[in-house]
């Protein structure tokens, strides 16, 4: 599991076969849980029910994914968050009284939430609290609870190493003026009870925005264009608008099958994407994963796009086929069909249908960890060819890729792989 994740953006930077989407559909079944706690407000302040929605809350909000390390105890803090800014690390947020937050109580939990304003100092937005503003009071009361409970850890905090500007802590007040606002955008319409419950899950919580909507100079959400996909880290975080998921074959199935379980017919997460899974949208509720998936494509969603026919130069074509059969077909299938345990589908993958090829470079390129995904299955490692391939042959092969299974334009040069191959060693 990585612990260096990349958020906000090249500016603040934070580190399958229908049949193999069944079994772990299947999988997920038995493992998630069918309920969701009951709502912030119709609990008792102590009760064991506030604890439960207090736990589900902070998987929820993937509290975690940047306090919690690979190797250290839990939200004992410590997750590095790289940026052009420099370093954050998300602080120890065990309830130790020196070195985490035992001394605060929940009214000034609130306020870190909601406001980046902790009893000494102003946050910076690594800390998304532009999206856990919308938090209800009730919702960051349980997870403060649930918090307080964790065995606290005397772990000091790591201190942001930033370059100056970024460095004047200050400075925070004044982004916080043009940049905090009181809700995020939409990029879908709805009214439907489940698109506003999928609204705050995916806003108020989720922070889903805080990777897939671009930004601006300043490191803030770019609030005219939301979840219209970011260049992020290696891997950009793709369009996920009505009109970018319904162009690359999303339905809304397959969707809550992708959150509950990493894996649909439209390609595995990876990336930054995978912990969003692995930590968070796995231990969601059914009804939740329906809320999100409605708030993500509309209470009327666009019927998804089957794959267009494209036509290509046949001798680019044929030399890219040759060496997929030769070098990709052993694990993604001889028609791109995908190999169940081994190996996601080629034919209709969203990462192969985006127009953008940037994310099939990466994966052809830096090869992606081995993963395990919710339930039974884990994929081994996919390699990395950027040793094995030219740039001419990671060229072809992308083409063949795009206009074959993709719908897209053959049009990826040698001169786009040579520029996107890692200058050192990563
Ligand atoms: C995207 C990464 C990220 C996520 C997700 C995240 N945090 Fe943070 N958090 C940070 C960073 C980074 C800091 C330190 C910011 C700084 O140095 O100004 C921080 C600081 C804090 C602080 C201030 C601690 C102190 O001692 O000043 C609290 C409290 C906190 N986070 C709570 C939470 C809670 C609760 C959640 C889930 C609801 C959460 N965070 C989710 C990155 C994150
Ligand atoms: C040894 C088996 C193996 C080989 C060989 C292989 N891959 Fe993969 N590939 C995988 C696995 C496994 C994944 C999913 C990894 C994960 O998400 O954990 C994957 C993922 C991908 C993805 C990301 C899409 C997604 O939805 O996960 C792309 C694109 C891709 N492979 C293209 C290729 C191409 C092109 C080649 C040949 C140059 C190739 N792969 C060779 C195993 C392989
Ligand atoms: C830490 C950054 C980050 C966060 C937070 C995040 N994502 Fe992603 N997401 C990514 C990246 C990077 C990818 C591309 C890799 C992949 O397809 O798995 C991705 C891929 C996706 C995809 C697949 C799109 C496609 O066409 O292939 C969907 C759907 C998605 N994210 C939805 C969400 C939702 C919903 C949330 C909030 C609950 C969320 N993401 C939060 C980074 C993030």
């Amino acid at each position: 599991m990585m612990t260096k994740l990349r958020y906000l953006g090249k500016a603040l930077r934070m580190a399958a076969a229908p049949a193999l989407a069944a079994t772990l559909l299947a999988a997920c079944d038995s493992g998630s849980s069918s309920s969701t706690p009951a709502a912030g407000s119709t609990v008792k302040p102590g009760s064991a029910d506030q604890l439960a929605l207090g736990r589900y809350l902070t998987k929820a909000a993937d509290c975690a994914a940047c306090h919690t390390t690979a190797t250290g105890a839990p939200f004992a803090g410590g997750v590095e968050l790289a940026s052009p800014f420099g370093k954050f690390y998300g602080s120890n947020i065990t309830p130790d009284k020196q070195h985490g937050i035992g001394k605060w109580n929940a009214d000034q939990f609130y306020k870190a939430l909601h406001d980046g304003v902790t009893p000494d100092r102003h946050l910076y937005p690594a800390m998304p609290y532009t999206s856990y503003r919308s938090m209800t009071r009730a919702d960051s009361d349980a997870i403060y609870a649930y918090l307080m409970q964790q065995k606290p850890v005397a772990v000091p905090s790591k201190q942001a190493d930033l370059k100056f500007p970024y460095n004047m802590r200050f400075g925070m007040m004044f982004w916080n003026v043009p940049f905090l606002k009181n809700s995020l955008s939409d990029a879908s319409a709805g009214q439907s009870p489940a698109w506003l419950r999928g609204q705050y899950l995916s806003n108020a919580l989720g922070h889903c925005a805080e990777c897939h909507s671009p930004r601006g100079v300043f490191g803030q959400l770019d609030l005219s264009k939301p979840l219209a996909g970011a260049a992020l880290g290696r891997v950009a975080a793709p369009n996920i608008t009505p009109a970018g998921l319904a162009a690359v074959g999303w339905t809304a199935a397959d969707l809550q099958t992708f959150f509950a379980t990493g894996i649909a017919p439209q390609g595995s997460a990876y990336g930054e994407m995978f912990p969003v899974v692995h930590l968070s949208t796995q231990y969601l509720s059914k009804d939740d994963l329906a809320a999100i998936t409605t708030y993500l494509l509309g209470d009327k969603p666009l019927p998804p796009e089957p794959v267009k026919a494209i036509s290509a130069d046949a001798v680019e074509l044929d030399a890219g086929k040759r060496l997929y059969t030769a070098v990709c077909a052993g694990c993604h299938g001889f028609q791109g069909e995908g190999k169940p345990h081994v190996a996601v589908a080629m034919k209709g993958n969203s990462t192969v249908r985006n127009t953008d090829p940037h994310n099939l470079i990466v994966a052809m390129l830096d090869g992606i960890e081995a993963q395990k995904f919710p339930g039974t299955e884990s994929l081994q490692d996919m390699p990395g060819f950027a040793g094995q391939l030219s740039d001419k042959e990671l060229a072809q092969l992308s083409n063949f890729l795009r206009a074959t299974w993709g719908g897209q334009a053959a049009e990826v040069t040698p001169d786009r792989i040579k520029s996107m191959r890692l200058t050192t060693a990563h």
